[in-house]
């Protein structure tokens, strides 16, 4: 997301329906993901930065009995996803998984990333990681999202697929640069979608 494109602050209406607002992802990006999804038996998803496509994507998961976790570092906006999951009758599929945000060893810049004690009840087998947070459109904290393989790597299957979204930003190729110099992972570039899809090499 680019600034101004969240147009409004967290609501403090938890009930407030999720709508499909210019901070989620693109359609095109999350047919991608969807596509990913649905070709997996039973698939374990997990998200960095919630919203609508948590919700859409908990449908899906929830047809192939699979499970999601969505880490979120903000506790109102957490709060208000978790509601419509349990209205839409998705709270046992996936799961807001609260991580405020804390130094970690692996961020770069000094920057902060998910709390370390909410990680380890993350699913121990990832097929889906989808990297759309936490916010990273200021240009200071442009590589908050660097942390995401490094820190999850052992956890994805052999066959997983890695997503990073806002991938039309300078702050997100200089992280997929470092992943790939980093981790043994190699990312197509969607600039249409954009996105990033990467796999083991
Ligand atoms: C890029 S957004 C995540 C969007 C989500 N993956 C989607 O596609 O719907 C990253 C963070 O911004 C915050 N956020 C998401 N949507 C928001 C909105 N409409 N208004 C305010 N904050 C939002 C949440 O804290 C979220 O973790």
């Amino acid at each position: 997301m680019s600034p101004g494109e969240i147009t409004s602050e967290p609501t403090v209406d938890p009930d407030a329906p999720l709508t499909w607002s210019t901070g989620a992802m693109t359609a095109a990006g999350f047919a991608v993901v969807c596509a990913e999804v649905t070709s997996r038996e039973r698939p374990s998803v997990v998200e960095c930065g919630s919203g609508f496509s948590t919700l859409k994507l908990a449908e899906l998961v929830q047809q192939r009995g699979g499970r999601l976790v969505s880490l979120e570092h903000d506790e109102t906006w957490a709060t208000r996803v978790r509601s419509n999951l349990a209205a839409a009758g998705l709270a046992e599929t996936a799961q807001i998984m609260l991580a405020p945000l804390e130094p970690h060893p692996l961020a770069r810049d000094g920057l902060p990333w998910y709390a370390e004690h909410p990680l380890r009840f993350l699913p121990r087998r990832i097929d889906l990681l989808l990297v759309d947070g936490p916010p990273a459109f200021e240009p200071e904290t442009e590589l908050s999202r660097y942390p995401a393989l490094p820190a999850l790597a052992e956890r994805l299957a052999l066959d997983a697929v890695v997503v990073l979204d806002d991938i039309d930003r300078r702050g997100e190729l200089r992280v997929l640069e470092a992943w790939e110099r980093e981790c043994d992972f190699r990312f197509e570039i969607q600039p249409a979608e954009r996105i990033a899809v990467g796999r083991r090499s």
